[in-house]
């Protein structure tokens, strides 16, 4: 007897309706999961063209019988639901029975399937959504299902398709993350001669991420190991068990590691990917004060729980859920992670007092942003990490000026001293005719506020704060500089330039650096190996997922280059959204700016910040840096008479 029934009408309807197939990688999405339900522990999903030629899903499951394969193509044809009540705790990812249709509506379908209870196997092939041919074949145990021509009867729908490099980006990210989800299972993925992914079981989750991402990812991640929540029920006769648990696994990224958008996040409810509104703002709660409001951390988040305690039946493409306790959810999911940040956070890029804040989600120290900077500047590891020292904490909230040093040359008595102080009357006197008897000046007498950036140039550095922070007083009051971004404007416009005119400046490496990528960023990196070839970073494939560089921008430290590599790799996976050529253009050269520029918590002496100051104000654009932060802060003559009420 077939396993696969139709659902009458009143649980039909009780089902989100809407758009099952949306483009390839739901297509992907909803034959993994088909596979995975039938039990299937070697996963082969080939594509072409990005998957809109071809994808064709090989699994090892329990396949169907012959009458099954037939239904299973009626719309709400399924195995895994029976009634209304069964839609209240469902354990398998499918449940609608919408799938198979839905993709064989607007495709060219194949299905060649063998139960291990029949000795021969069923061939179907469907075209929009008209069977074509069903016949017995000898076939081995387990499912095939290739899709050919996806909408090749909706050429309305084809044509929202992004590039083929884009579905095929997609689908990568896809199945890297189930198989990050299934580590006792086999995945592979090829596009056309390509494997991009092959993944053999293992024993852990942490060594599948080892397998998929390499060793560089796993040291910046932190193992949340298992989490554990029991939510008390009140006392229910009908309820035999009235405490829910709850149960967070998997990895997060440390604060240093901060990305622009959600796209590293991925959260599974009881093995399912999902979406989820209420996580992503867990997530960022547990980050609170720890990284900029804009910022988001990789997270790979698996939560477990029964079944009733989460309604998957909420969105036609099963991508979001509704918790029935979400708050509870909520707080477990940010407290878990709060907790394993704040025991795993390396104690010298950690300050006392910071610490104490961090801990409480709702303090907001006036200083909060500053220690976020220093988070951000803080080397990962590798070289370089032990010259990073963090500010002395009990420095932090203080004002404190230091003078700046002496010029070197000061030391060789021969040479001519060097004036510090160049520049028209920089700290020209108020004239005391327009003081009155109380010392104020009538506010005519005050000069208006100098906008002009000309200023820049004439500024004299007056010292260091925190050996972060340029003072510099100039003709019209106190400017506070940010030495990073300041840099980092500095270098991007000379970047900029020299990629304009085809001379940027590089370095070779003794030894080629050999970067190990994900399936994802083999694929951005195939997109835009000609734009880093221009941008200074010589680069050849070297075997399956691995990349050699030969030669970096010359700005560049070489303990830089992975990481510089593959924030741009982040980039051009952002840009596959939406931004121009133009835009990764810019955005690779902003990034080597950043890499290069002097760090905060670097103590410059008079000469260096005089030649900052000058080259800041030479360039296009002094007031922000590439990635739009201010560089500087000024306090006009007027704002500060007007503050000592003088005006
Ligand atoms: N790879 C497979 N191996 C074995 N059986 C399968 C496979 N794919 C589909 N089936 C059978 O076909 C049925 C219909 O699949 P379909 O994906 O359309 O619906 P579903 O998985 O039940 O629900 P949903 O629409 O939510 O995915 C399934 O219930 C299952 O019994
Ligand atoms: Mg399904």
């Amino acid at each position: 007897m077939g396993r696969i029934r139709i659902l009458p009408d009143q649980v039909a309807n009780k089902i989100a309706a809407g758009e099952v197939v949306e483009r390839p990688a739901s297509v992907v999405k909803e034959l993994l999961e088909n596979s995975l339900d039938a039990g299937a522990d070697e996963l082969r999903i080939d594509v072409e063209s990005g998957g809109r030629r071809l994808i064709r899903i090989v699994d090892n499951g329990c396949g169907m019988l012959r009458d099954d394969a037939l239904l299973a193509f009626e719309r709400h044809a399924t195995s895994k639901l029976r009634d209304v009540k069964d839609l209240l705790s469902i354990a398998t990812l499918g449940f609608r029975g919408e799938a198979l249709p839905s993709i064989a509506s607007v495709s060219r379908l194949l299905l060649e399937t063998r139960s291990q209870e029949e000795t021969t196997g069923t061939r179907i092939e469907i075209a929009g959504g008209k069977m074509l041919r069903c016949e017995e074949a000898a076939l081995g145990g387990g499912t095939v299902i290739t899709v050919r021509d996806l909408f090749f009867n909706v050429p309305a729908r084809k044509k929202f398709l992004r590039t083929e490099q884009t579905e095929l980006a997609h689908i990568a990210s896809l199945v890297t993350h189930y198989s990050l989800a299934h580590p006792d299972k086999t995945f592979q993925l090829t596009s056309g001669p390509t494997e991009l992914l092959h993944v053999t079981p293992v024993a852990s989750m942490k060594e599948r991420v080892y397998q998929v991402f390499g060793s560089q990812t796993l040291e910046d991640l932190v193992d949340i190991g298992i989490k554990r929540a029991e939510l008390r029920m009140p006392p229910d006769p009908e309820d035999p068990e009235p405490v829910r648990t709850f149960t967070v696994s998997g990895f997060f990224s440390r604060p240093q590691v901060q990305k622009g958008n959600r796209n590293s996040i991925y959260i599974f409810v009881n093995g399912r990917l999902i979406r989820d509104r209420l996580i992503l703002h867990a997530i960022s709660a547990a980050y609170h004060n720890l990284m900029p409001p804009a910022a988001w951390p990789f997270a790979l988040l698996f939560i477990e729980c029964a079944p009733e305690e989460v309604d998957v039946n909420v969105h036609p493409s099963k991508t979001e859920v509704r918790f029935r306790h979400g708050s509870f959810v909520h707080d477990f999911v940010r407290d878990a992670l709060r907790e394993r940040l704040m025991e795993t956070r390396p104690a010298p890029s950690f300050t006392p007092g910071a610490h104490a804040a961090a801990t409480q989600p709702a303090a907001r120290l006036p200083y909060s942003e500053f220690s976020q900077m220093i988070e951000n500047e803080a080397p990962q590891s590798g070289p370089g990490a032990s010259a990073w020292q963090p500010p002395p904490a009990q420095e932090l909230p203080d004002f404190q000026l230091r003078p700046a040093a002496p010029p070197a040359q000061r030391l060789d008595f021969s040479a001519p001293p060097i004036e510090v102080a160049p520049g028209p009357a920089p700290s020209g006197k108020l004239s005391a005719r327009n003081l009155d008897a109380h010392g104020t000046f009538p506010p005519e007498a005050v000069p208006a506020p100098e906008f002009s950036l000309s200023v820049l140039s004439e500024l004299r550095p007056l010292g260091q704060i925190h050996e972060s922070f340029i003072v510099a007083a100039g003709r019209d009051g106190l400017w506070i500089i940010d030495q990073h971004v300041a840099h980092e404007r500095i270098l991007f416009e000379q970047v900029m330039k020299q990629r304009a005119s085809g001379s940027v400046e590089m370095q070779r490496l003794l030894m080629p650096l050999i970067v190990q990528l994900t399936p994802e960023q083999q694929i951005d990196y195939a997109r835009i190996a000609e734009e880093l070839h221009a941008s200074g970073f010589e680069t050849e494939p070297f075997g399956n997922r691995t990349i050699a560089v030969k030669a970096a921008p010359a700005a560049v430290a070489a303990s830089d280059i992975e990481r510089i590599l593959f924030e741009i790799l982040e980039i051009a996976e952002t840009e596959l959204r939406g931004a121009s050529l133009d835009d990764l253009r810019r955005d690779i050269c902003a990034g080597i700016a950043c890499r290069a520029a002097i760090k905060i918590n670097t103590r410059l002496d008079a000469a260096k910040m005089e030649w900052l100051l000058r080259a800041l104000a030479q360039t296009d654009c002094p007031m922000s840096c590439p990635h739009g932060r201010p560089i500087a802060m000024h306090y006009s003559t007027r704002d500060i008479l007007k503050a000592f009420h003088r005006i």
